[in-house]
C-alpha cells in the first residue's frame, strides 16, 4: 500500500457467486477490489496493480492453494494473504499460516468476519509502513545525531560574526537554497546545521549527503529512491534522500565533485520539487531546501565544464563564505578554550589552565586544517597532558611535529619566512638567543638585528 488511499484487495476463488458478492461488498466498503476465478487471471492483476491483500481460496480445482500462497509470498513479500478454508480443515490453516498467511476465514463467513480481518490487515500494513519509514529515517538520523546535539558556534571576529548573521538571515527564508564555501574544516557543515535548526524546518530531517562517498551506480537510487525490482539488488521499494528529507533540509556536501549526469537530475528535482523513483513512473512531490557546500573553486569547475552553471545558480540563492582561521586569529583563543572545556568534560578530566603563550603561539600558525585541526589539537593535548596546565609544547603544530614545512613556510615570501623561522628558532630554544642563532646558522648579533628589523620584542612574553 504505497498509496495513502485505498487498500487494494484481490479475490481468488472459483465460486462465481461468492466472489461477486464479496467483490460488491468490498467496493461498497470503500476498497479497490478485483475478482478472479483462476490463478492466471490473478497473476495478471498482481502484476498490474499494487495489491495489498489477497483473499485466497485454497481449494481451487487442479492446483494446490498452498502452492499459490508460497509462490505469491515469494514474489510479493509485502502482499498479505488471507486464506479461505473449508470448515474443520485446521490442518490446511496451520500449514498456510506457516507459509506466511496473515489470517484465515472459514466458509461460509459473514461480511462482518471479513470486515474484521480486513481491518486487522489494514492496521498491520499501516504499522509496517510506519516502521519502514522510521527505519529509513533512523539510519540517517543515527549518523547525524551526535553532531546534532553538539552544535556550537564560537567566534568573536568581525569576519565570523558576519557569517553568523548571514546564517541567521538565511534561516528566516526556509525555501532559499544556500551555498556555503570555505576551506576544509572551516565549519561549513556546522553553519548548515545552524541554518536548519534555526529555521521552521527544524522539526524535520537534516539529511547530510556526500555524493563523492557513494558509488556512481548507486547515486541515482540513493537520491531518488527506487521501485522494487528496478535493478539487481532492489529487493524492495525504497525512498531516496529527496523523499526522506521532505519538509527538511538536504545538505549536499562537496557538491563540486558531483557527477554531471546527476547534476541535471538534481537541478530538475530542485526546480520542480517533484521526483520519480528509479524504475517507476509515478511522480512524487517533496518539499526540501538545499544547502550545499564546497571547498573547491566552484566557478572554476563551471569554466572547466565540470559543473553546470544553471545548477550553480539554482543552489546559490544565498552565498555564505567562511574565511579560514588564519584570517581571523582572534577566534583561536575562544575556540581553544571551548574545545579544552569540551574535551576535559568528555574525557572526565579536571579543569585545565592554558598558558597565555599558547594563544600567542597558535595565532601565528597557519592552521591548514582550520577549526577541525584546532579541535584535534585540543583533544590530543588533553589526552597526553599529565598535569592540569597546558603549555606551548602540548600543542605541537603539524609543521613542528612532522618536521615538514608549514604552509606559511612553503610560501616563497622571503620576509614572511624569515619572521617565521626566527620565531620558531626562539620557541624551540626557549628564547635563548645564542641557541636560536645557532639553530639558524647565524651569529647572535645577526639574530638580534633580524629581531629588531621585524619588531620582535626581546622579552619572551612579548612576541
Ligand atoms: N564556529 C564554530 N564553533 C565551534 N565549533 C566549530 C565551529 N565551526 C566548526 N566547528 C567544529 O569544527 C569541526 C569541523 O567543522 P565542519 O565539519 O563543519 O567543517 P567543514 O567545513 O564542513 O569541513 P570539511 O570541508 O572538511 O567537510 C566540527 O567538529 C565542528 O563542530
Ligand atoms: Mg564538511
Amino acid at each position: 500500500m504505497s498509496k495513502q488511499e485505498k487498500l487494494e484487495i484481490l479475490i481468488l476463488d472459483d465460486e462465481k457467486q461468492f466472489t461477486e458478492e464479496l467483490h460488491e461488498f468490498l467496493q461498497k466498503s470503500g476498497f479497490e477490489s478485483f475478482e478472479t476465478s483462476n490463478f492466471q487471471d490473478a497473476n495478471l492483476v498482481l502484476a498490474a496493480h499494487d495489491i495489498d491483500l489477497l483473499i485466497l481460496d485454497v481449494w481451487l480445482p487442479g492446483i494446490n492453494g498452498l502452492d499459490i500462497l508460497e509462490d505469491v509470498k515469494t514474489r510479493y513479500p509485502k502482499l498479505e494473504v488471507v486464506i479461505i478454508s473449508a470448515h474443520g480443515d485446521m490442518d490446511t490453516v496451520i500449514r498456510a499460516v506457516r507459509l506466511g498467511a496473515f489470517d484465515y476465514l472459514r466458509k461460509p463467513f459473514r461480511h462482518i468476519d471479513i470486515q474484521i480481518v480486513i481491518e486487522r490487515t489494514q492496521k498491520y500494513l499501516h504499522l509496517q509502513r510506519k516502521l519502514k519509514l522510521v527505519e529509513e529515517r533512523n539510519s540517517l538520523i543515527s549518523k547525524t545525531l551526535e553532531e546534532k546535539i553538539d552544535r556550537h558556534f564560537i567566534g568573536i571576529s568581525p569576519l565570523i560574526r558576519k557569517v553568523f548573521d548571514a546564517a541567521l538571515a538565511a534561516s528566516k527564508y526556509p525555501d532559499a537554497n544556500v551555498l556555503i564555501t570555505g576551506e576544509s574544516g572551516t565549519g561549513k557543515e556546522n553553519i548548515a546545521r545552524i541554518i536548519h535548526y534555526s529555521s521552521t524546518r527544524k522539526d524535520h530531517l537534516f539529511c547530510a549527503v556526500n555524493s563523492s562517498a557513494i558509488t556512481d551506480s548507486l547515486l541515482e537510487s540513493e537520491f531518488f529512491g527506487h521501485k522494487k525490482g528496478s535493478f539487481t539488488g532492489a529487493i524492495s521499494d525504497k525512498m531516496g534522500f529527496f523523499e526522506v528529507c521532505n519538509n527538511g533540509t538536504l545538505f549536499l556536501d562537496e557538491i563540486a565533485d558531483m557527477p554531471l549526469n546527476l547534476q541535471s537530475k538534481i537541478l530538475r528535482a530542485a526546480e520542480e520539487k517533484t521526483i520519480t523513483r528509479v524504475g517507476d513512473t509515478k511522480p512524487i512531490s517533496t518539499d526540501f531546501r538545499i544547502i550545499s557546500s564546497t571547498n573547491l573553486d566552484i566557478e572554476k569547475r563551471v569554466t572547466e565544464k565540470k559543473f553546470r552553471l544553471d545548477l550553480l545558480h539554482r543552489l546559490n540563492t544565498v552565498n555564505i563564505h567562511i574565511p579560514p582561521l588564519r584570517e581571523r586569529p582572534q577566534d583561536i583563543e575562544p575556540l581553544l578554550i571551548h574545545f579544552i572545556n569540551m574535551f576535559s568534560q568528555k574525557l572526565n578530566r579536571p579543569e585545565f589552565t592554558i598558558q597565555k603563550e599558547v594563544f600567542s603561539e597558535l595565532k601565528h600558525y597557519s592552521f591548514p586544517g582550520n577549526i577541525r585541526e584546532l579541535k584535534n589539537m585540543a583533544e590530543r593535548a588533553i589526552i597526553l597532558s599529565k598535569g592540569n596546565v597546558l603549555e606551548v609544547h602540548d600543542f605541537p603544530t603539524k609543521a613542528q611535529s612532522s618536521g615538514q614545512l608549514s604552509d606559511e613556510l612553503m610560501s616563497l615570501d622571503l620576509e614572511k619566512n624569515e619572521i617565521s623561522l626566527v620565531r620558531k628558532a626562539l620557541l624551540v630554544s626557549n628564547y635563548n638567543q645564542t641557541k636560536a642563532a645557532d639553530l639558524l646558522g647565524i651569529t647572535r648579533h645577526a639574530l638580534i638585528r633580524r629581531m629588531k628589523k621585524h619588531q620582535f620584542k626581546i622579552g619572551k612574553n612579548e612576541m
